[in-house]
């Protein structure tokens, strides 16, 4: 059993929520302090200018608020943003509506860019880089090929993986934000802002354990909060604190560390039936019955960053912290 409760790609069950949760200035969003630094300055540039902002590309794993981050930098630019998917745009029509749409100014925002069909990123170039798309109609002998003019636009791209877009695409963005793992410090901020907003009734260590579970990630601190909070409300006085918390989140399977039911069965799949490995990204994806792509782009990196698993050339490692962590014995064999 995976334990959907815990997954950061899941988003349908609260997108309202998520949405009247959302930061709305780059003030109030706490954390990826880097990352709005050099906002702040872009923005306030353009304004000045009275231009659109250069074209945004920013990339970081699931649940790290990009798309909080495109509403974010359209808000403080004063202007309207159209919302859509790579995998959305089916085809070079379906592009050709969404930039038809486009007041001076507004931002396009496309999550998981790099899932775009290649017929539809090459209108992109011209689009991003000169304000205008040739497009051919019909087809055969009467096609003709019929050119739009465009009002200076802000393409804003997500993407879990900036090694997957190609370089022409990427070469395109004039700013690029690499958003990091979140610190304790600033989740512990979301998860008090979060139960401020809902009148939750939380003591300052009960916030810092969630912090502390929730894989630096904030969708997944703001989601164990509500579980947490269930948790007291049935099993405990309704206040969120530390024991009650260590207590709903065990119940969840995150772990001391914050791993969650597949961060576990990925080390101890590796550790138990690889020897620690080297194995395969697609092995152990198959193994695991995950997803090869939700495996590199979800769980590895933070398993990466917390230093329980390495990546060789010959494939991905448990590290000794991560033996340590289960409590395996673990031999150095080389
Ligand atoms: N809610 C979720 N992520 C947030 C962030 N980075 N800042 C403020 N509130 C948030």
């Amino acid at each position: 059993m995976t334990n959907e409760f815990l997954d950061a790609n899941e988003h349908d069950e609260d997108t309202f929520v998520e949405l009247s949760l959302r930061p709305q200035t780059l003030k109030q969003y706490i954390g990826q302090d880097k990352v709005k630094e050099q906002l702040e300055i872009f923005i306030e540039a353009a304004k000045i200018r009275e231009e659109s902002l250069d074209h945004v590309l920013l990339f970081g794993p699931p649940g790290l608020g990009k798309t909080t981050m495109a509403f974010v930098i359209a808000n403080e630019l004063g202007v309207g943003l159209k919302q859509t998917s790579g995998p959305a745009i089916e085809k070079p029509g379906d592009l050709v509506a969404l930039l038809n749409e486009l007041e001076p100014g507004d931002v396009l925002f496309i999550d998981e860019i790099h899932r775009m069909p290649m017929n539809v990123e090459e209108i992109l170039y011209s689009a991003m880089e000169d304000f205008y798309i040739d497009i051919m109609l019909g087809s055969g002998d009467g096609s003709r090929s019929v050119h739009l003019e465009l009002p200076p636009f802000t393409l804003i791209g997500a993407t879990t993986r900036a090694g997957m877009l190609s370089n022409p695409l990427r070469a395109r963005f004039g700013i690029s934000a690499h958003m990091e793992y979140y610190e304790v410090s600033d989740l512990k901020e979301i998860v008090m802002r979060t139960s401020d907003i809902f009148d939750m009734e939380i003591t300052d260590d009960g916030a810092l354990e969630i912090a502390l579970r929730s894989r630096g990630t904030p969708r997944i601190a703001n989601r164990l909060l509500k579980r947490v909070r269930d948790y007291a409300q049935i099993k405990g006085e309704g206040v969120i604190e530390k024991e009650i918390t260590d207590r709903a989140l065990t119940m969840l399977d995150v772990d001391r560390a914050g791993l969650d039911y597949v961060d576990q069965k990925i080390l101890r799949t590796m550790i138990e039936m690889y020897s620690g490995g080297p194995v395969g990204l697609g092995t152990l994806a198959v193994n695991i019955a995950e997803e090869r792509d939700t495996v590199e782009d979800m769980y590895e990196p933070y398993l990466i960053q917390q230093g329980f698993l390495i990546r060789t050339r010959q494939g991905r490692k448990a590290t000794k912290l991560a033996y340590e962590h289960l409590g395996i014995p673990y031999f150095e064999n080389d």
